[in-house]
């Protein structure tokens, strides 16, 4: 008989993701067509481009070595020279005027390092952590692993609620927790899960609510604007990073697997300038850098122009997919329905709202429906934590991956479904919270 182990108490804390759920779906299932994962849309992938890159790269010996060898901790710096400047051209600011170097960049193994490394560096069990609702799933893991209290703030068309934010703010400040208050989590970019973004009014005033109470001590807001590339229509709103002149309140993260390819797992974060050495002590201790090779591949493709092409033509893709699907769910579920959902003007996300008494949850007969139709969604009820009420009745859909006739399938399924459980033609009422 084998001996039981010790688990640490993280471990104990760190509860099994709910993609798992979806992914044994998705493989158990052939045929299904899969809106639930974050995948990008495959036709897309820059294969042509990538070998271009790594043949430029080998073809010279010297070059070839180095990009073979170990990089450093905080990555390869003409990388972070172009990241930096490409953040830069975003958001039509200069160096100066963001107060930033190449040495304030850091790259990382994905996004999704720099999500999980910040919280090892700067939450403690108890620590408060403020998060939009509904927000990213996979985030919500890290928090509860690190035994951080998360608390979170309704979202509406203009993003995160500032209204809101402020008041919780005020009510710790009254119960003497502002103290435990380490960061605001925004996704403010075409949120995954909801599609919305931060209007350019409230990003101004969430910056201007983490200054004001940042009283014993700051309070960061990690901008994850990993989506921020992927804008269809609308005009483009400054990063809130370009709006924090000290550098000092606003981590920023993006990624290279949406706008690129999730297969090279490439992130990076630019960071006030404080927080940079304490950061790469950890990522030293995970793994001393990440990938020096991708991000070489990575260089290779900002230097001679073809990420931005390739951006530009993944965009009209996306913009394509993102026009087919809303069609099909419009013909699916017309307003008299009373299922709700958005255009949305970026990203890869559609959020469905159902009408009341249509259940989305993991158990649901509407999932069971859908996964005996074939076809796979997020239920909205895996993307709220903390405080407040956990809607039941709203659903993820990512267009990303499925192909255009994918797409217009997984919309008939979803209606098919929707009916099999009693989706009315008739109109409903507006949905509202069905679990405290
Ligand atoms: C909002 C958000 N942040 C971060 C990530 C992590 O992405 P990666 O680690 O591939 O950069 C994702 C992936 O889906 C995401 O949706």
């Amino acid at each position: 008989m084998s001996l039981p182990f010790h688990l640490s108490q993280r471990a104990r804390q760190t509860a099994e993701p709910p993609i798992s759920y979806f992914m044994e779906q998705a493989v158990g299932n052939p045929g299904l067509i899969s809106l639930a994962a974050g995948l990008v849309d495959g036709a897309s992938l820059p294969a042509d481009d990538v070998r271009g890159a790594v043949e430029q790269i080998l073809r010279d010996p010297a070059r070839a070595r180095e990009a073979l060898q170990y990089g450093t901790t905080q990555g390869y710096a003409p990388l972070r020279e172009k990241i930096l400047a490409n953040l830069l051209a975003l958001d039509h600011v200069s160096r100066r005027d963001l107060d930033a170097t190449p040495d304030d960049v850091v790259v990382t193994t994905g996004s999704q390092q720099l999500l999980y490394l910040l919280g090892e560096l700067l939450f403690d069990p108890g620590d408060i952590v403020i998060t939009e609702a509904p927000s990213y799933f996979v985030y919500h893991g890290i928090l509860a692993s690190l035994g951080v209290r998360t608390l979170a703030v309704p979202m509406d068309q203009d993003g995160m609620s500032t209204d809101a934010l402020d008041e919780l703010l005020q009510q710790l400040e009254r119960a003497g927790e502002l103290g435990r208050v380490r960061l605001v989590y925004t996704v403010d970019y075409f949120q995954n899960p909801s599609g919305l973004s931060l209007s350019r009014e409230r990003r101004r005033q969430l910056l201007d609510i983490v200054q004001r109470f940042s009283k014993q001590q700051r309070i960061f807001i990690l901008e994850d604007a990993a989506y921020r590339e992927l804008r269809y229509e609308g005009d483009d709103a400054p990063s809130i990073k370009s709006l924090d002149a000290g550098n000092q309140h606003v981590i920023l993260t993006m990624t290279f697997s949406k706008p690129l390819s999730p297969g090279l797992k490439t992130g990076y974060g630019l960071l006030p300038r404080d927080l940079v050495g304490p950061l790469l002590r950890f990522k030293g201790n995970h793994d001393f850098g990440s990938s020096n090779f991708n991000q070489h591949v990575l260089d290779q493709l900002l230097a001679n122009g073809v990420y931005d092409r390739h951006v530009e033509e993944l965009r009209g893709a996306y913009r394509r997919k993102r026009d087919i699907f809303v069609a099909a769910l419009r013909e699916e579920f017309p307003a008299s329905t009373g299922m709700r959902f958005a255009n949305p003007e970026g990203g890869m996300y559609v959020w469905l709202t159902c009408p009341e008494g249509l259940d989305t949850g993991l158990k649901s007969p509407f999932m069971k429906a859908c996964i005996k139709e074939g076809v796979l969604y997020v239920p909205g009820e895996c993307c709220y934590v903390g405080n407040g009420a956990t809607p039941c009745m709203e659903a993820r859909l990512c267009f990303g991956v499925a192909t255009p006739e994918e797409l217009r399938e997984a919309a008939r399924r979803l209606g098919r479904a929707a009916r099999a459980v009693g989706l009315p033609r008739r109109s409903l009422p507006r949905a509202a919270g069905c679990r405290a």
